[in-house]
């Protein structure tokens, strides 16, 4: 495709940090804040992603990914962040899941920006976790650096505006870019099977769009989507890229971490569907042999 086809998407951000650092409490915070659509907020859909809308530009969380999501989705080769927040408390400081978490935006070469949080706490120390990350080579502008540290209080709503101030000029320099007039592509947030309605996935769109009716195959599964839910819970037809939505019409519950492809018509979708179901089953099949081999000379 020519890289005139392309639009500027939405960034997808993921929260990362140490235990009980306030990871949850900050996407609530955010959701809260930004999310003004009483009507839709009083529907308790959840989703395990959503979108906001700052000075009219939106950005996309991730609610999911613990450091193990991340790593498996890593390992898969699905890359889905673009820019990581690093939570670390300001009174317990750098903490070893902080480093693991940093470590692994290092690794995938996705941004950071430390987010400060329980700035309220009378022991909050942010010169401390300025220090600490700095050991860790997340120096901080104000010391010459360039890692963009923002001080916040989840639990008040303090410092969300200008936190997602620095999402979005992260976002400019970085410039995320997709082609939303390709059939569209990306990876499983979570999925799960309903009672009601079946196989249900939440899907983030990274390239493309996609409209209900499309054939599409995800990870081992494949199908045509009856129905698609935003992250308001609200029915829609169509999702460009960065957004995620809930699906149905399924055959099989997916893995968080699977890609999905959207095609042209469902025979195709189906038939390679079921080359993938076939293949999965055989490679498990081997597994299990092969386990059970060891078994017998342990
Ligand atoms: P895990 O998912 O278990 O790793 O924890 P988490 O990082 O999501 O932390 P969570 O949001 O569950 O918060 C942990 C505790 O810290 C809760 O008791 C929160 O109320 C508290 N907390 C979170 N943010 C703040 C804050 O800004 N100030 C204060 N004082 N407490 C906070
Ligand atoms: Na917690
Ligand atoms: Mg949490």
């Amino acid at each position: 495709d020519a890289p005139a086809d392309l639009g500027v998407r939405p960034p997808v951000v993921t929260i990362m940090g140490h235990v009980d650092h306030g990871k949850t409490t900050l996407l609530d915070a955010i959701r809260k804040t930004k999310v003004t659509d009483t009507e839709a907020g009083g529907i308790t859909q959840h989703i395990g992603a959503y979108q906001v809308e700052e000075n009219g530009k939106k950005v996309t969380f991730l609610d999911t990914p613990g450091h193990a999501a991340f790593t498996t989705m890593r390992a898969r080769g699905a890359q889905v962040t673009d820019i990581t927040i690093l939570v670390v408390a300001a009174d317990d400081g750098v903490m070893p899941q902080t480093v693991e978490a940093l470590n692994h935006a290092k690794a995938a070469e996705v941004p950071i920006i430390v987010a400060v949080n329980k700035m309220d706490k009378e022991n909050a120390n942010p010169d401390r976790v300025m220090q600490e990350l700095t050991e860790h080579q997340l120096v901080p502008e104000a010391w010459g650096g360039e890692t963009i540290f923002v001080n916040v209080s989840a639990v008040k709503g303090e410092g969300i505006d200008e936190l997602l101030e620095m999402i979005l000029l992260v976002s400019e320099v970085e410039e995320f870019k997709a082609n939303p007039d390709k059939r569209a592509q990306g990876t499983v947030v979570e999925a799960e099977l309903d009672k009601g309605r079946g196989p249900v996935a939440t899907l983030l769109v990274q390239n493309g769009t996609m409209n209900v009716g499309d054939p599409i195959v995800v990870g081992n599964t494949f199908g045509r989507i009856r129905a698609m839910v935003n992250d308001l819970g609200r029915r829609v037809k169509t999702a460009g890229p960065s957004t995620p939505v809930e699906i149905t019409g399924l055959s099989d519950v997916p893995q968080a971490g699977d890609q999905f492809l959207v095609f042209e018509d469902e025979k195709k979708a189906r038939q390679v569907g079921e080359g993938r179901q076939a293949r999965a089953k055989e490679a498990e099949r081997k597994q299990s042999s092969k386990v059970s081999l060891d078994d017998l000379f342990n």
